[in-house]
């Protein structure tokens, strides 16, 4: 009869659209980059090799982003895109080191906003924001101090939230305190910065000369010491930069 032939048909294709959304994943073999992502696993892909598909595990800690892409194996920060969205999800447990939450990522300092951690196969290297800039774990970069929620503000504009403070020995520059937030200054030409009314002034001050010479490139890197937290500042032209992670 026309209505039972109907019926088992329109079962058939019930059937198989079952069958098409609890597919395997796509056989790497027969994809034209011979690699694919797994389906239920953002850190899992596969690769055809010899004719079988075979399956990879990302390095700890990165997803499956494609063939030549990401960081490195064709797997990146799973916070980069949306590589891994519901319903896959990262099976593989973190594995751990010294600063490192999993052997491949970047991470928060745990005493430092100015500070954070790139770790590679498990390897923290210590990596520092520049310019009043701190550690964004959203962003997983450094940030404007506006854009970082919670941080601690600088030690070194604990007695003024919004004064400014000597550099070191410097003759010329300073930093200032914007809500607690150090920002490298430089006093105009031909001005020093006096640290009794800690402003620039004309010269000469108890500590500072008119300027005549530039100060050495030793001198001003021992000048440019500001204290613990930022220990190695490098402001080219005196304004705080941006600097992105570069991972
Ligand atoms: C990662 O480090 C381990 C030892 O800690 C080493 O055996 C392995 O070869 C490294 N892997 C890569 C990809 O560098």
């Amino acid at each position: 009869m026309a209505v039972g032939r109907s019926w088992s048909y329109a079962v058939a294709i019930l059937a198989s659209l079952a069958v098409v959304s609890c597919a395997q994943t796509d056989d790497p073999c027969k994809a034209k980059s011979r690699v694919v992502a797994d389906d239920k696993y953002c850190d899992k892909y596969w690769e055809c090799e010899n004719g079988q598909a075979v399956q990879y595990d990302c390095p700890n800690g990165l997803v499956f982003a494609g063939k030549h892409r990401g960081v490195t194996e064709g797997c990146d920060y799973p916070w980069r895109s949306n590589y891994c969205e519901y319903p896959k999800v990262q099976i593989n447990p973190p594995i751990g080191t010294e600063h490192c939450d999993w052997l491949y990522g970047i991470f928060g300092h745990e005493t430092s906003c100015t500070r954070y951690w790139t770790c590679w196969n498990g390897t923290a290297t210590e990596q520092l924001c520049i310019g009043g800039l701190l550690y964004n774990e959203n962003a997983h970069s450094c940030d404007w101090p506006e854009n970082v929620d919670g941080c601690q503000k600088h030690p070194l504009c604990n007695e003024d939230p919004n004064g400014n403070v000597p550099l070191g020995k410097s003759c010329n520059r300073y930093w200032q305190c914007q809500g607690g937030y150090p920002r490298l200054q430089r006093c105009p030409a031909m001005l020093v910065f006096d640290r009794r009314s800690l402003r620039c002034v004309v010269p000469p001050t108890d500590e500072c000369e008119i300027p005549t010479t530039t100060l050495s490139p030793q001198e001003e890197e021992e000048n440019s010491r500001p204290g613990q937290q930022q220990k190695r500042p490098e402001y080219p032209d005196g304004q705080p930069g941006r600097q992105r992670a570069r991972n």
